[in-house]
């Protein structure tokens, strides 16, 4: 199963990886890190999923950009593996907080053009909009910085359609990432993913089994224990290929940081649901 990142060029074997739990805190050594990258890419997995504030606190900013970086040069395949990263937060003391300064925004920026080891970031994405910044502000500076070449595409993340539809006036926008799983259907029902399928907008769910700690929920919860059994596939794997299957568009990034994990995940474009499971899903609350 490929998809495409409409007009990027990229095709990506979905699920892509999220670097966030080998970063943060309860990382694993650095050992397991590697690991886990280089399971992933030789499962057949191309598209890594970063930011600048994957770190303990702002001492450490691009700790995971660089650790990915180095994991991918080891085994030879940095030019293979589409790397996105964000900027637009802080970690203050290990807090986690918006800035959508422009001056900060180019500090980040070329703070993990460093990081990554590269002449170019592949899709930078605005980690979140800052409500004291204006937006207009916060997406012109994304746009020089394409402009100059530092970013060859621009991503936005944790947005609602009004910025969607803004940045869309100004700029081609390749990917849009938001919390969805699920326990979280927002997207789904406020038209969101729905606007950025018909504008050619990758949509990129994070925490797409459940997020950091709330993934537990999975196995534990009858309906997917039953689909597990049904199709003979992890409850992780059902929820993956429930939101494969909500649309070409979309493209999860499951967090990982066990081997375990990301080999697990890495089979949900195999599990085929049938529609009637899809809708049993569609119609579970958000928790
Ligand atoms: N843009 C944003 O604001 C934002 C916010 C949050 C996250 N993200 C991005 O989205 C990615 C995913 O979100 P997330 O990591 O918070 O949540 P998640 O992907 O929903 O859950 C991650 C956890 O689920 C477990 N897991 C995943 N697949 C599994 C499997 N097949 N079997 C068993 N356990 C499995 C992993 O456990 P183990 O650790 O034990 O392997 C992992 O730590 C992040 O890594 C990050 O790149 C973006």
């Amino acid at each position: 199963m490929k998809r495409r990142l409409n007009g990027t060029g990229w095709t990506i074997r979905p699920p892509g990886l999220g670097g966030m739990p080998l970063s943060i805190a309860g990382r694993p050594d650095e050992t397991q890190a590697f690991d886990v990258i280089a399971a992933f890419v030789e499962g057949g997995g191309d598209f890594i999923d970063t930011a600048n504030v994957y770190c303990l606190d702002d001492s450490e900013i691009g700790h995971n950009e660089r650790l990915i970086s180095r994991a991918l040069a080891r085994i030879g395949k940095r030019a293979a593996v589409l790397v996105a990263t964000k900027g637009g937060l802080r970690r203050p003391g290990g807090a986690w907080t918006v800035d959508g300064n422009p001056k900060w925004l180019r500090t980040s920026c070329e703070k993990s053009l460093e990081d990554l080891g590269s002449d170019a970031i592949a899709l930078y994405q605005l980690h979140a909009p800052d409500p004291q910044v204006d937006f207009g502000d916060t997406l012109g500076e994304l746009i020089r910085l394409k402009e100059e070449g530092k970013v060859l595409h621009i991503g936005l993340s944790n947005v609602e359609c009004k910025e969607l539809e803004f940045a869309l006036r100004h700029t081609p926008i390749a990917s849009v990432q938001n919390r969805c799983n699920p326990f979280f259907k927002r997207d789904f029902d406020n038209g969101l993913i729905g606007m950025c399928l018909s504008k050619g907008v990758a949509y990129i769910p994070y925490a797409p089994v459940g997020g950091n700690r709330g993934h537990a929920r999975l196995p534990a919860h009858p309906l997917f224990r039953r689909l597990s059994e049904k199709y003979g596939a992890s409850p992780y794997c059902v929820a993956l290929a429930w939101l494969l299957q909500k649309g070409e568009h979309i493209i999860p990034i499951p967090g990982a940081s066990k081997l375990s994990s990301v080999r697990d995940a890495q089979r949900a474009g195999d599990v085929e649901l049938e529609r009637d499971d899809i809708a049993l899903i569609d119609r579970l609350p958000d928790e």
